[in-house]
């Protein structure tokens, strides 16, 4: 096992309240949780990352951190997560929270307090203009929901900034007192421990926003100290932060090491839709390519689904059209102007093949994948649900009461179970997944376990490589233990490839997870067939003990 875990993990990302209820309230719940971590360690998952937990309005489900010291009580006791984390820990699972403190509740003790009293300490830890700022409509994330980044307080008696919904008041990061705070917070939860956390929004964690000044300014050394912290409470302990950011900037999150150690990489996630749409390998290819070179500490995170809309805000137009057309066409599905608010079944129209497809892709495309619940048994949306909502649906476990989630009656769940048609929970759970050998869940068990064992995909130096043909992506991925290929043919029609001279070339290559069986391929890696959306992994090399 490779000394950085988090390089060889498999992240699984669940709401808790979404999950499984244990006390028929309707809401999913920590011992809930606990008792499904035995299906979570059988599936192959190492790493669980929980969304908010913490006391909240819940009006951006959860996002909106009421205080960051304690547990909804919706969800259960710090008790309960203590014992969730022993539980999850026994399994050799790792836990993941988010870090929400770009901004908190506006019901946050500090809010009320800074709002009530100019003279408060709390007053500087958000961002004031007595003045109607230059611009109030500039940087809205959730354009057509939100309609302002500044708001009035007549409480206050001035404008304060909000880069989320107006309930959601930015921190200031200037404020050395807040950045107090916010190291007290992560040890906190470390020393609880967690294995890190998810870091959410932080190209705007470290904007110092001025009210006169339209430019923001970016402090990236503010991210030094998370790392910081870390190194001295918990060494192996790692930050995956959500930088939805330009393409240049993204070496400056990472630092040499010395900043935030995982970003998602958004940017592969909006390639990788497009090759989809398109059956073509060449997206895949170019972000690659365009990727900046990362230190030896660093690593991406890829992802197909998440708990947000699909953003695809910086493709092309015409790019971000062909996604729409394929995998959200209706207005319903897509959202802020940039997104589709849609699982990936549904977006691949049930098609298994292309399902497997897509995340076979996705596990071995460089870095560490995460996972999004119920994706594993291929669960629907309800886009009668408002906007991410729709994505957020109860785990789907059993063709019974609501699905297994609760006990509760069907109109006290806190968000509906999917009901009805293919991916209502009567016949899409995963109980019948489980006994169905031939199952997406027995698919996903396969695939996560061999994926266990090709830990190059991880680690490996990534080499896209010249198929001759648009639709095939081969990939080899070098490491001291060994050398994988990975192809997958986005097209329909079956291919044969050539990979030519290359470093993999003349050993004795072995399949190691396909999606059939394929002839052997001979060290010479030429006449390579796959099939219409087909794929196979294909160990080149093997080193024992390296
Ligand atoms: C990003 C999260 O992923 C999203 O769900 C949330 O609404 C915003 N940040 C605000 O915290
Ligand atoms: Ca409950």
């Amino acid at each position: 096992m490779h000394e950085r875990w988090y390089k060889q993990a498999a992240i699984y990302s669940l709401d808790v309240e979404t999950f499984q209820d244990s006390n028929g309230d309707g809401i999913g719940d920590f011992p809930g949780l606990t008792s499904r971590l035995d299906y979570l360690a059988r599936l192959g998952v190492t790493c669980l990352w929980l969304n908010p937990i913490h006391p909240s309005p819940n009006l951006d489900d959860g996002y909106d951190v009421a205080d960051f010291y304690n547990v909804d009580p919706r969800l259960g006791t710090l008790g309960d997560f203590n014992e969730f984390v022993h539980q999850a820990c026994n399994r050799g699972l790792r836990v993941m929270i988010d870090l929400v403190v770009n901004h908190t509740s506006d019901q946050h003790p500090w809010f009320q307090e800074a709002r009530s009293d100019a003279n408060s300490p709390y007053r500087d830890w958000y961002v004031w203009s007595n003045e109607e700022p230059c611009d109030r409509y500039q940087g809205m994330v959730f354009p057509g929901h939100q309609h302002e980044t500044w708001t009035w307080d007549d409480v206050a008696g001035a404008w304060y900034h909000h880069r989320f919904y107006d309930f959601q008041p930015d921190l200031n990061m200037g404020n050395p007192d807040a950045r107090a705070e916010v190291r007290k917070i992560m040890a906190f939860w470390l020393q609880l421990g967690v294995s890190g956390f998810r870091m959410d929004a932080a190209p705007f964690i470290i904007e110092l926003t001025r009210p006169s000044e339209p430019e923001v300014r970016k402090e990236f050394s503010y991210l030094n100290e998370f790392r910081e912290l870390m190194s001295w409470r918990q060494g192996d302990a790692v930050i995956l932060a959500e930088a939805n950011a330009e393409k240049e900037e993204l070496v400056k999150y990472f630092g040499d090491g010395n900043r935030l150690p995982m970003l998602f990489n958004f940017l592969l996630n909006q390639r990788t839709f497009l090759a989809l749409a398109r059956g073509e390998a060449g997206p895949i290819v170019s972000a690659l390519e365009a990727a900046p070179a990362i230190a030896d500490l660093c690593q991406w995170a890829t992802f197909l689904r998440n708990h947000d809309e699909v953003d695809l805000g910086r493709l092309s137009e015409k790019e971000r059209a062909d996604v729409f057309a394929q995998f959200g066409p209706d207005e319903n599905m897509q959202l802020y102007g940039r997104g589709i608010r849609r699982r990936l079944a549904p977006m691949l129209a049930n098609d298994r093949r292309r399902i497997e497809l897509a995340y076979s892709l996705q596990f071995t495309l460089p870095g560490t994948p995460v996972l999004r619940y119920g994706e594993e048994i291929g669960m629907g949306d309800d886009l009668r649900l408002k906007e991410r909502n729709a994505i957020r649906t109860p785990m789907q476990w059993t063709a019974g009461r609501n699905g297994g989630f609760s006990t509760a009656a069907a109109k006290a769940l806190h968000r509906p179970v999917i009901t009805g048609g293919d991916y209502g929970f009567e016949t899409l759970n995963v109980e019948a997944q489980r006994r169905d050998d031939s199952s997406l869940l027995h698919w996903f068990e396969r695939m996560l376990h061999t994926l266990r064992e090709c830990s190059e995909f991880g680690v490996g130096k990534c080499t896209p490589l010249d198929t001759g043909d648009r639709a095939v992506l081969a990939i080899t991925y070098e490491a001291p233990g060994g050398m994988m290929l990975a192809l997958h043919n986005l097209g329909p029609r079956a291919r044969s490839i050539d990979l030519g001279e290359q470093p993999g070339q003349g050993g004795d290559p072995f399949e190691v997870f396909a999606d059939r069986s394929y002839d052997a391929v001979g060290p010479e890696l030429k006449a390579i067939d796959v099939a219409g959306h087909g794929y196979r992994w294909i160990r080149l090399r093997d080193t024992p003990g390296r």
